[in-house]
C-alpha cells in the first residue's frame, strides 16, 4: 500500500525575496518528495505566500499599491523562483485566500467551545503619529542591558540579550520615528498555558509515529531536548497564553464577531498549509479529511511532514500542534527542521554580497542544480547550520558531477552511437553487480528517507568511482582502435550505460532537469524506485549523447557575489528607503506636486543598489494622444505606445508646461511597471520623467526626450 502524506513547507512572507537561506530546506524537501514519490507513495505537497500582517501592510502602503497588489506581485515572483530551481509544489497558494478565511474561523469557533480562548486587556506600544499599533520589530532604541543603540524592541543584536519593548530606552517607531506611547486595548489569546495543552505538548514532543513498522519522531531529537526547556520540568508550566488577536489597521482577517480584532498573521499561517492543500484537493479525487481531520487520518493512515527551519520551531512544535489537537484536525506526523545558511562560513552579508538572492543566481550564469546538488551533499537531516563554502562548491560540483558521473556517459556513449547504431549490447554482470546490490541493499534509499541526502550521495559517489574504475580498466578508447575488440568494446560500453542508468536513477531527486535530459538520452520512461533490478537489455536503443553539464568556474560565483553586493555609503534614512524617496522625487517633477524635489545640488539622494534600480523599467514611449483634462488644474491626459497592444493612459502634471498639440508624436521616457494609481480622472497607467527646478534659473518643466533612432516600447537601463 502507498503512504498518502501531505508535505508542506515554511510559507515565505510577501514581502521579501527568496535567498539561499530560504532554499536550504524547499531543496531538502523537495528531494524528499521526489523521493517519496518514486518509491511510488502518493505525496501532496503544498505551500503558499505568507500575506497577512504590519510589515505586509506598511511595504504596499511605501510602495503605492494596496497590499493585494503587493501580495499578487511577490507570489508571481516566489513562484517563478521556486520553479526554477525545480522545487515542484502542487499548489502554490497564498494565505490572502477564502480557504484560510474559512479554516481560520472554523479553528476559531472549535477552539472557543473547546474553552481554549479569553480575552484581556494588554498594553502595547503604539505610533501615536501612525496611528497603528508596533510590531516589536518595528520598535527601536537602546539595549536596556548594554545601551547599544538602535536596537529592536525585542532583542539585543550587540549583547544578544531578549526583553520587552516597554524595557526598551530611548525607544520610538521605526515607521514613524514618532515616540511611542503604551496603550492598553483588548487581545484574544488563545490558551496555550492550560492544563490540557500542557500535558498535550509534553506528550507530542516526546512522541513518535510508525509507519512502515519504523517509528519517526515527531520531532528531531535536538528539538525535543528544546521543547522541553520551554515546557519545564514536570509539574511546572513555563508556558504563557498566545495573543492571537491584532487591532486595526491590520492586513488580515477579522475575527468574527469582534470588530476592529484580526487574526495574527502567525495564527493563519500554518493554517495556510491545510488551505492550500484545501484548494488543491477541490475537484480532484483527493479526500480532503483523510488528512487533516483527526479520527479519519488516524483511519485511513496518512501522514502530514512540515518542513520548516530551526528559528519558527516554536510556531510549529508548540502554538500549532495545539490549535490542531484542540480543534480536532489532524497534529503532524514530523517537524522535518533545518538550520539556518552561513556562506563562507559567516552569517549572510549584503555588504559581502553574501546575501544572496534566488533571482541573482537564476539570473547569472550558474545552474540551479548545482546548487541542489551541494546543498544535498551538506543535509544530513539534523538542524545543524548549512554552510555554503563557494569554492567548496565548485571544487564538489565539478568533481562529482562533471568528472564522476556525466564523465560515464560522455565516454562510452559516441561508441555506442557510432559503432553499434545506438544499439546496447549485452552487459558484464561482474561489473554489475555491485550495482544489483546496492539496490536489493536499499541502503541509499534508507538515506533518503531519512533526510540524510549527505549520506545517499556519498554512497551515489562511491558506486560512480566502482563505474569509474570499470571503464578505466576496460579502456574503451583503446579498445575501438584495436582489430576484433568490437565485442568487449560493445560489453564495456553497454555496461557503463547501465550503471549510469543507475546513477542517474539515485540522483533523479536531486538533479530532476538533468535526469530529465537523460532519460530522453537513454530512451527510456521516467526512472522510478520500484521493482527488481535489470541492466538496460541488450537491442535497446540509445540517442545520441549531448552535453549535459559544465564545470562551474570561480569566475561564476565571482560574479554572483558582485551582483549581490550592496555598497551603502550613506545609511537610508529609517523610514525612507531610497526606491521610495525616488519614486516620489520623480513622481513630483512629472506631476508638479509638492514633495521631494530633486533639485540641482540640493537634497542628496540616499545610494540605491544596481539591483534596485533594475527593478525599473523604463522604456521609451510615443504619445499617441494629449488631452486636457476636466477640472485638473495642472494635469494633462496622455496616451503612451510603449509596443503595447493598445497605447497606456498617463496623467502627467505637465499642463502648465505644454500645449497638448505639441506633445503628439512625441518620443519621452516613462516608467512602466509603476503600479497602476487610481485618480479622480481614471487609471494612470505609469509616469513619464521630467526635469524640473522650480527654484532654479530655468523654473517650469522639462520633459525628457530620447536621441533620435530610439523608438517606441525600447528599454532604457
Ligand atoms: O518565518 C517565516 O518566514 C514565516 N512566514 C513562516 C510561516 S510558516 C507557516 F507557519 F506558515
Ligand atoms: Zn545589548
Amino acid at each position: 500500500m502507498p503512504r498518502k502524506i501531505l508535505v508542506t513547507s515554511a510559507l515565505p512572507y510577501a514581502n521579501g525575496d527568496i535567498h539561499l537561506g530560504h532554499l536550504v530546506g524547499y531543496i531538502q524537501a523537495d528531494i524528499w518528495v521526489r523521493f517519496q514519490r518514486m518509491r511510488g507513495n502518493i505525496v501532496h505537497y503544498v505551500c503558499a505566500d505568507d500575506t497577512h500582517g504590519t510589515p505586509v501592510m506598511l511595504r504596499a502602503e511605501k510602495e503605492g499599491v494596496s497590499p493585494e497588489a503587493l501580495i499578487a506581485r511577490v507570489h508571481d515572483e516566489h513562484l517563478r523562483d521556486f520553479t526554477a530551481f525545480g522545487i515542484a509544489f502542487d499548489n502554490y497558494y497564498s494565505t490572502h485566500s477564502p480557504e484560510t478565511r474559512a479554516y481560520c474561523e472554523d479553528f476559531y469557533a472549535r477552539l472557543q467551545a473547546a474553552g481554549m480562548i479569553e480575552t484581556r486587556a494588554i498594553e502595547q506600544f503604539y505610533d501615536p503619529v501612525k496611528e497603528i499599533f508596533l510590531p516589536d520589530r518595528f520598535i527601536k532604541g537602546d539595549c536596556p542591558r548594554c545601551g547599544a543603540a538602535d536596537q529592536y524592541g525585542d532583542n539585543c543584536e550587540a549583547c544578544g540579550a531578549a526583553y520587552a519593548p516597554a524595557e526598551l530606552k530611548n525607544p520610538r517607531s521605526a515607521v514613524s520615528g514618532a515616540t511611542p506611547v503604551l496603550r492598553a486595548s483588548e487581545h484574544y489569546f488563545f490558551r496555550l498555558s492550560d492544563k490540557r495543552a500542557v500535558a498535550f505538548l509534553r506528550e507530542w514532543t516526546r512522541g513518535t509515529e510508525t509507519r512502515d513498522g519504523v517509528s519517526v519522531r515527531h520531532l528531531p531529537p535536538e528539538a525535543a531536548n528544546k521543547m522541553q526547556e520551554w515546557l519545564g520540568a514536570e509539574g511546572e508550566n513555563k508556558l504563557s497564553d498566545w495573543d492571537i488577536s491584532r487591532d486595526a489597521p491590520y492586513f488580515g482577517f477579522e475575527i468574527p464577531g469582534a470588530p476592529g480584532k484580526y487574526f495574527y498573521v502567525w495564527l493563519d499561517a500554518p493554517i495556510g498549509y491545510l488551505a492550500s492543500f484545501k484548494h488543491y484537493a477541490q475537484g480532484k479525487d483527493i479526500a480532503l479529511e483523510d488528512y487533516t481531520d483527526e479520527a479519519r487520518a488516524h483511519a485511513v493512515g496518512t501522514e502530514m511532514a512540515h518542513f520548516i527551519g530551526k528559528d519558527i520551531l516554536y510556531f510549529h512544535a508548540l502554538f500549532w500542534p495545539a490549535m490542531l489537537k484542540f480543534a480536532r484536525y489532524r497534529t503532524p506526523s514530523q517537524l522535518c527542521v533545518n538550520g539556518y545558511l552561513t556562506v563562507d562560513g559567516a552569517k549572510m552579508s549584503k555588504s559581502r554580497g553574501t546575501f544572496i538572492t534566488a533571482r541573482s543566481w537564476l539570473d547569472g550564469t550558474l545552474d540551479p542544480e548545482a546548487l541542489r546538488y551541494y546543498f544535498a551533499s551538506k543535509s544530513n537531516g539534523t538542524v545543524e547550520d548549512l554552510d555554503l563554502n563557494l569554492n567548496d562548491m565548485i571544487a564538489k560540483v565539478n568533481a562529482d558531477l562533471v568528472g564522476k558521473f556525466v564523465n560515464i556517459a560522455s565516454r562510452c556513449a559516441g561508441f555506442v552511437t557510432k559503432r553499434f547504431a545506438g544499439k546496447l549490447g549485452d552487459i558484464d554482470a561482474d561489473a554489475a553487480r555491485p550495482f544489483a546490490q546496492a539496490w536489493t541493499t536499499g541502503e541509499i534509499a534508507a538515506a533518503f528517507e531519512a533526510r540524510d541526502d549527505a549520506r545517499a550521495l556519498r554512497e551515489i559517489m562511491r558506486l560512480a568511482d566502482v563505474a569509474n574504475e570499470y571503464i578505466a580498466t576496460r579502456r574503451p578508447w583503446e579498445l575501438a582502435r584495436q582489430d576484433g575488440k568490437e565485442a568487449e568494446l560493445h560489453v564495456a560500453c553497454s555496461t557503463a550505460i547501465t550503471l549510469f542508468r543507475d546513477l542517474a536513477r539515485y540522483l533523479k531527486p536531486v538533479l530532476p532537469a538533468m535526469v530529465a535530459k537523460i532519460e530522453t538520452f537513454l530512451a527510456i520512461a521516467p526512472l522510478d524506485w520500484q521493482g527488481d533490478w535489470q541492466p538496460l537489455p541488450a537491442g535497446h536503443c540509445i540517442a545520441p549523447y549531448k552535453h549535459l553539464a559544465t564545470r562551474i568556474e570561480p569566475a561564476q560565483t565571482e560574479a554572483l557575489i558582485e551582483a549581490n553586493r550592496e555598497t551603502l555609503q550613506a545609511p537610508p534614512p529609517l523610514a525612507t528607503p531610497s526606491k521610495e524617496a525616488l519614486r516620489h522625487a520623480s513622481r513630483a517633477a512629472a506631476s508638479g506636486e509638492d514633495g521631494l524635489r530633486n533639485k540641482p545640488g540640493g537634497q542628496a539622494m540616499p545610494t540605491l543598489s544596481i539591483e534596485d534600480f533594475a527593478k525599473v523599467d523604463l522604456r521609451v514611449a510615443k504619445i499617441v494622444a494629449a488631452d486636457f483634462v476636466d477640472g485638473a488644474d495642472k494635469l494633462l491626459r496622455l496616451s503612451l505606445d510603449i509596443g503595447e497592444d493598445k497605447p497606456r493612459q498617463v496623467f502627467a502634471g505637465i499642463k502648465s508646461a505644454y500645449a497638448p498639440e505639441a506633445l503628439i508624436g512625441r518620443l519621452t521616457v516613462m516608467v512602466a511597471n509603476l503600479a497602476p494609481r487610481k485618480m479622480k480622472f481614471g487609471l494612470s497607467e505609469g509616469m513619464v520623467l521630467a526635469a524640473s527646478d522650480p527654484e532654479g534659473t530655468t523654473p517650469g518643466i522639462h520633459l525628457l526626450t530620447p536621441d533620435s533612432g530610439a523608438a517606441p516600447g525600447m528599454k532604457i537601463k
